[in-house]
C-alpha cells in the first residue's frame, strides 16, 4: 500500500479591485447576469460569465423549474449556449457569482458536480486550460484549471478509445 497525496492551489483575493481589468470585468458579468436568473423555487441567483478564446464574453444564469431536475445551473446553461454558438472557440475563464436575498454572497459559490464535469469536458475538448473565478463579497477564488476542482475527474472512455 502506498499513501498518496495530492495538493490544489488556488489564489485568494479579498476584493475585486485586487484582480487584473479582465477579471474584474468578467466578475461584474457574471454578477449581473444574476438578474437574469429564474429561481422562483430557491431564491438563489447565480450567474456565469466566460471569457472566450475569440474575445466573445457569454452570460448564463440558473434556469429552475417545478419540476425541480429539469432546471439548469448557471454554469452549464452559459457553457452549453458558448459551445452551440461558437463551437470552434475555447472557454478561458469562467466567473461565478451568487446573489441571495439581495446581496451577492460573502462566500464565493462553488460549483456542483455536474457542472465540474462540464467545465472537465470543455477543457479537455479545447486542450487548453480553464481559469474559474468563484467571486463573493467576502473573498474571490482562482483556481488555474478545472483538474483542481475536480481532481481524478472521469476521463477514462476517452483514455481506452484513443
Ligand atoms: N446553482 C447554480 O446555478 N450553480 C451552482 O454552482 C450551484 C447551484 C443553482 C441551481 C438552483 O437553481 C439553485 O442554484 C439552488 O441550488
Amino acid at each position: 500500500m502506498a499513501l498518496k497525496e495530492i495538493n490544489i492551489r488556488y489564489e485568494e483575493y479579498g476584493s475585486t479591485g485586487e484582480l487584473s481589468a479582465g477579471d474584474r470585468e468578467l466578475v461584474e458579468a457574471a454578477v449581473e447576469a444574476t438578474r437574469n436568473s429564474y429561481s422562483p423555487y430557491s431564491g438563489f441567483r447565480v450567474g456565469a460569465a466566460l471569457r472566450l478564446s475569440n474575445g466573445k464574453t457569454v452570460c448564463g444564469a440558473n434556469q429552475e423549474n417545478i419540476a425541480y431536475p429539469s432546471g439548469l445551473c448557471a454554469e452549464r446553461t452559459a457553457m452549453f449556449y458558448a459551445n452551440a454558438t461558437y463551437p470552434e472557440a475555447s472557454i478561458e475563464t469562467i466567473a461565478i457569482a451568487a446573489v441571495y436575498r439581495g446581496s451577492l454572497c460573502e462566500m464565493p459559490a462553488t460549483p456542483c458536480g455536474a457542472c465540474r464535469q462540464v467545465m472537465a469536458e470543455y477543457q479537455t475538448k479545447s486542450g487548453r486550460d480553464m481559469r474559474i473565478i468563484l467571486a463573493g463579497s467576502g473573498k474571490i477564488m482562482i483556481f488555474h484549471k478545472v483538474d483542481d476542482l475536480l481532481p481524478f475527474l472521469f476521463d477514462s472512455l476517452k483514455q481506452e478509445s484513443i
